[in-house]
């Protein structure tokens, strides 16, 4: 068993941050097994029945929630049969049990990735209804110029389905600015989460990406976590995320695709044939059994 103070619980479980859960206990809003709760009470999230407004608080009680800043040359799932380096060998031992990947990273992409044992939490977090959008920061190769940026933020074909509209702001330039040289850093904000999405954007323009890093998703950032190391969600966070993805977002209106294939992508370059199963496989078009579709909570990925 084990008993926490009342209004950690209910800040934990998003109903509330930890004042506003401290006001509706002395508003006599909260009720524990039936009793008004006072400041001070604590309660079992497990096995205590907690109330809002007569309304039961779906407690968050065991469950975990961790942050990894992950490196490049690691597979989001949770084993391989091609025996690459998965997310889950940076979480120590006593974490593993149980935990999925929230959404995926690409092999070679690194960034901020949630780990959580919590399906709900994983569904909200990745599924584009409930409007939890990603951050990332990619650097690609050359200069891409407005028209063609306006053409990634319009939202791209893939797979037969347009992406949705993105932001995409300039960051800076490096190296030398002529045509062959130089580099350019754009963040790119997504509201959903296909398959190797930003890659493919930068790639249908003929300006690879040569890094590609997430920084934020939804309100969560952390500039000061080293890549590699991985650490608990405060309450504060995990709220604040509930938060976020509490109303579900209307769909976008469903764009048409054109029928006229390369329709999307006039200048479409010629993609290099790669080897299967190198540990730059990441780059197939399609997500395998061991790295799972964003949408779905990576559970389902476990390869068999
Ligand atoms: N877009 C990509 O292309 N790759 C990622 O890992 C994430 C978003």
């Amino acid at each position: 068993m084990t008993v926490e103070r009342v209004q950690k619980i209910l800040a934990r479980a998003g109903v509330a941050a930890r004042r506003k859960a401290e006001d509706l206990m002395r508003e006599g809003r909260v009720t524990v097994n039936g009793r008004v709760a006072v400041l001070g009470d604590k309660a079992d999230p497990a096995s205590d029945s907690i109330k809002v407004d007569d309304k039961r608080v779906q407690c968050a009680t065991s469950h975990c929630y961790l942050l990894l800043n992950k490196p490049r040359g690691y597979l989001t799932a949770v084993e391989d049969d091609a025996g690459r380096p998965t997310v889950m060998q940076l979480v120590p031992q006593q974490w593993r049990k149980a935990l999925i990947p929230v959404g995926r990273l690409d092999y070679q992409t690194e960034g901020l990735l949630l780990l959580t044992d919590d399906g709900e939490f994983a569904q909200r977090i990745s599924h584009p209804r409930y409007g939890c959008h990603k951050t990332y920061e990619v650097k690609v190769k050359g200069t891409p110029d407005e028209a063609q940026l306006d053409r990634l933020r319009r939202g791209i074909v893939l797979e037969g389905r347009r992406t949705s509209p993105c932001r995409i702001t300039w960051m800076k330039s490096t190296g030398s600015r002529d045509e062959e040289g130089g580099n350019t850093w754009f963040a790119v904000e997504l509201s959903e989460g296909r398959t190797r999405q930003v890659r493919e954007m930068f790639f249908r323009i003929g300006h690879s990406v040569q890094k590609l890093r997430r920084v934020a998703i939804g309100p969560l950032r952390d500039a000061e976590l080293p890549v590699g190391a991985l650490r608990e969600l405060s309450e504060r966070e995990i709220s604040l995320l509930r938060r976020t993805t509490d109303k579900v977002v209307a769909k976008p209106a469903k764009s048409r695709v054109a029928k006229r294939p390369g329709a999307d992508s006039p200048a479409r370059p010629t993609r290099p044939a790669r080897p299967a199963h190198s540990p730059s496989s990441d780059s197939k078009r399609s997500p395998s059994r061991s790295e799972p579709s964003r949408a779905r909570p990576a559970r389902a990925a476990r390869a068999k």
